[in-house]
């Protein structure tokens, strides 16, 4: 519509019309579709300011699993915890097992996993089979079923692809999310899962000229979209590249052919129908995007206090975007809204656009770390999308349009318009949700509507010199939570990563928020990524910008982050050996549990007093 349709651009096999590009399956089912919008239709939701609500659909999905499916979950989890404590020798105290067998006091749990490319994917995947009741050791180890008895969980960049990748897949074992399912399934005709393909480069899977010819089929899979008037941007090649990963029907097979859609077509409300959303058995997925503004308020930059400057492109007091199958939006005070995800894309509400709510494009936006590279002349070619980029840049004309950003239809145009700062632009610019600090997703799960009693946050950002983690989210996501105090409450943490270290707080676990009075703030468990398990040499530690993630290599990084996770914080046993802290699982429970304790007026006693002792930063 808007665009001219005569562009024509080299390919490397000779010229080609785009509009012949367009027509692959791919490109037919990226390309979002226009229609009359159902009477009724309302475009934006306020969330109301100062007593937050949630939407309805999140609400009744909530409502419905945590009458119909946590509180056996809880149950069976009590009986995992039990049994460990048996075999230990120790007594649970007895508001433990009341919190966890009354449905009514039921702790609401949400996990929160950072970003950081394929390695955070892992490191959060190998977290939640400790938390899955469908892994026996974990239930033996008595972890397992936390995950099944958690409200919420969100994610990032790399995480967010783990989380678009888990949900869409209906909820397999991660096992068989990373490496691809085995047995009867793997035989199926359907476009079904087979993993991560991580062994296929992004932007190279093949040699020279089958790369070439797939970086153009990423160019052409996005054309139908930009013929229909929709601007496109490096995030929707990205999209593109990241589907043929995370999303059903891409096999080893057929990575490079181009008449298979690559996951194009799946959208992030279409997953509501599946099975494992009908029943309410999956914790809420909710990804996390940042963006940029044009008017950033230059003074709320996250600095590290003692240390270099964090290499944050936006301030913390730009708008955090969240995307959930329902909705997508901001309860962040300055804006408070939603717009139905299913109708992102929508220029009003006569007009309703559908099938812009892409996975591909979800987890592209959250990951879109473009614009870092967008900062001094020729950086940005020199990316691995690089190529690509000039590739757009020469032949799609869209004045106003920056490549380096998802460009979204601004749902909000004229919304608040004196504290939301993108009030009056056309299309907002999405960018990887940590790009202000906030690596980790704390945010949805400081929504008080929400009433999240407990965050177990699993943080593999890298942010030393070897690639480990040193705090740096924790303490971005306590500053940003103090700009806006009147609608999240974050536990104290410490300021600084000099703490972190001294204190060993990413060497092992440990939780914060124990010693509030009020139970306002959530109690966050906190597993890092800050060294490697005990006696193992480090594989975990990596960039997190990898392009290429073979099996082998996720495999080893997945099980060392197992360790990691099952570790807790080492103990010196009788024989004077360092081993894993065997009370650890006894010690989840116990900060699991804590905020209900608290509301329910109990002392903590017997071993939880000994585990919060030991385990929380005070
Ligand atoms: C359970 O998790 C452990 C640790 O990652 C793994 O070795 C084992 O294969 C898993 N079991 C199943 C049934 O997935
Ligand atoms: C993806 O494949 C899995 C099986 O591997 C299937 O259960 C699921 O329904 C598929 N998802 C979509 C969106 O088609
Ligand atoms: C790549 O394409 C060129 C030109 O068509 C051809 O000469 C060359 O043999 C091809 N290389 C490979 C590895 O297929
Ligand atoms: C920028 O942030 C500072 C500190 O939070 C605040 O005092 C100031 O009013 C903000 N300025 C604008 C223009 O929003
Ligand atoms: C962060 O550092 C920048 C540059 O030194 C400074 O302009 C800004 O005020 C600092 N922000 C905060 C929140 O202290
Ligand atoms: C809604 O958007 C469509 C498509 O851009 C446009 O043709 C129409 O005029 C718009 N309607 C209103 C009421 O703005
Ligand atoms: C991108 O396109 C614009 C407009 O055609 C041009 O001025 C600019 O130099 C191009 N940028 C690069 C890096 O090629
Ligand atoms: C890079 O950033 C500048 C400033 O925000 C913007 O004007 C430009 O369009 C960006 N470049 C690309 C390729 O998006
Ligand atoms: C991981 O840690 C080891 C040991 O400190 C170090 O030699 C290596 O360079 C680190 N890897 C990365 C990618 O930083």
């Amino acid at each position: 519509m808007r665009h001219s349709a005569t562009i024509s651009f080299c390919i490397g096999l000779g010229l080609l019309s785009l509009h012949v590009l367009a027509e692959s399956v791919a490109s037919k089912a990226f390309t979002p579709k226009l229609s009359r919008c159902p009477p009724g239709t309302a475009l934006v939701r306020s969330t109301g300011t100062t007593k937050q609500t949630l939407g309805p659909d999140e609400e009744r999905y909530i409502s419905t699993r945590k009458r119909q499916v946590l509180p056996a979950a809880w149950t069976s989890y009590l009986h995992s915890i039990e049994s460990k404590a048996k075999a230990l020798g120790v007594v649970l105290p007895e508001y433990v097992s009341h919190v966890l067998s009354s449905p009514n006091l039921n702790p609401t749990l949400g996990l929160a996993i950072s970003g950081g490319g394929y390695k955070a994917a892992t490191f959060g995947a190998a977290h939640l089979t400790m938390l899955d009741a469908r892994n026996e050791t974990s239930v033996k180890f008595g972890t397992g079923g936390l995950l099944q008895a958690a409200s919420y969980m969100t994610g990032l960049s790399g995480s967010a692809w783990f989380l678009t990748s888990l949900a869409q897949a209906n909820f397999p074992t991660f096992e068989e999310l990373i490496f691809g399912p085995s047995g009867r399934e793997r035989h199926s005709k359907e476009p079904l899962y087979s993993g991560w393909l991580g062994q296929f480069d992004y932007f190279q899977p093949g040699n020279a000229n089958q790369s070439l010819e797939y970086r153009n089929s990423l160019l052409s899979d996005v054309m139908g979209k930009f013929n229909a008037g929709f601007p496109v941007t490096l995030i929707d090649i990205w999209a593109r590249a990241l589907s043929r990963h995370f999303a059903n029907g891409t096999t080893p097979k057929n990575i490079l052919d181009e008449d298979v859609p690559h996951g194009a077509g799946i959208t992030l409300s279409s997953l509501s129908s599946l099975p494992v959303f009908q029943e309410h058995a999956i914790p809420f997925p909710i990804v996390v995007a940042a963006s940029i503004t044009k008017k950033l308020n230059a003074s709320n930059f996250f600095n590290q206090s003692d240390g270099p400057p964090a290499p944050s492109v936006v301030p913390l007091s730009n708008p955090l975007y969240e995307f959930n199958i329902f909705e997508t939006g901001s309860y962040d005070p300055m804006l408070t809204a939603f717009t139905p995800t299913k109708f992102l894309g929508s220029p009003n509400d006569s007009i309703c656009v559908t099938g812009f709510d892409q996975i591909g494009y979800v987890a592209s936006c959250s990951a879109g770390i473009f614009s870092i590279f967008n900062d001094s002349a020729g950086s940005l070619e020199a990316n691995p999308i690089g190529g690509l980029f000039l590739q757009m840049n020469a032949t799609l004309s869209q004045p106003g349009i920056e490549l380096d950003a998802g460009a979204l239809p601004n749902p909000f145009f004229g919304h608040a318009k004196e504290m939301f700062p993108d009030s009056d632009e056309k299309f907002l610019r999405l960018i990887d949700g940590g790009e202000g600090g906030e690596v980790t997703p704390y945010q949805p799960l400081l929504v008080k509507a929400r009433g999240v009693d407990t965050i177990f946050a699993m943080d593999s950002q890298a942010d030393n010199e070897i690639s480990f983690t040193d705090g740096l989210s924790v303490i971005a996501s306590q500053q940003r939570a103090s700009l806006f105090s009147s609608a999240y409450s974050f536990p104290r943490v410490p300021t600084s990563v000099e703490t972190f270290k001294s204190e060993g707080l990413t060497k092992h676990a440990t939780f914060f928020g124990c010693d509030t009075t009020t139970s306002d703030a959530p109690v966050i468990i906190y597993s890092a990524n800050g060294a490697p398990p005990l006696g193992q040499p480090p594989v975990t530690n990596l960039s997190g910008i990898e392009t290429v993630f073979p099996p082998d290599q996720a495999r080893a990084i997945f099980d060392q982050s197992f360790d990691i996770a099952t570790q807790g914080i080492p103990i010196t046993n009788v024989h004077g050996e360092v081993e894993k802290d065997p009370e650890w699982p006894i010690c989840l429970a116990c900060a699991v549990t804590d905020r209900m304790r608290l509301k329910a007026k109990a002392e903590r006693s017997g071993i939880c007093a000994t585990c919060m002792a030991r385990y929380c930063w005070s």
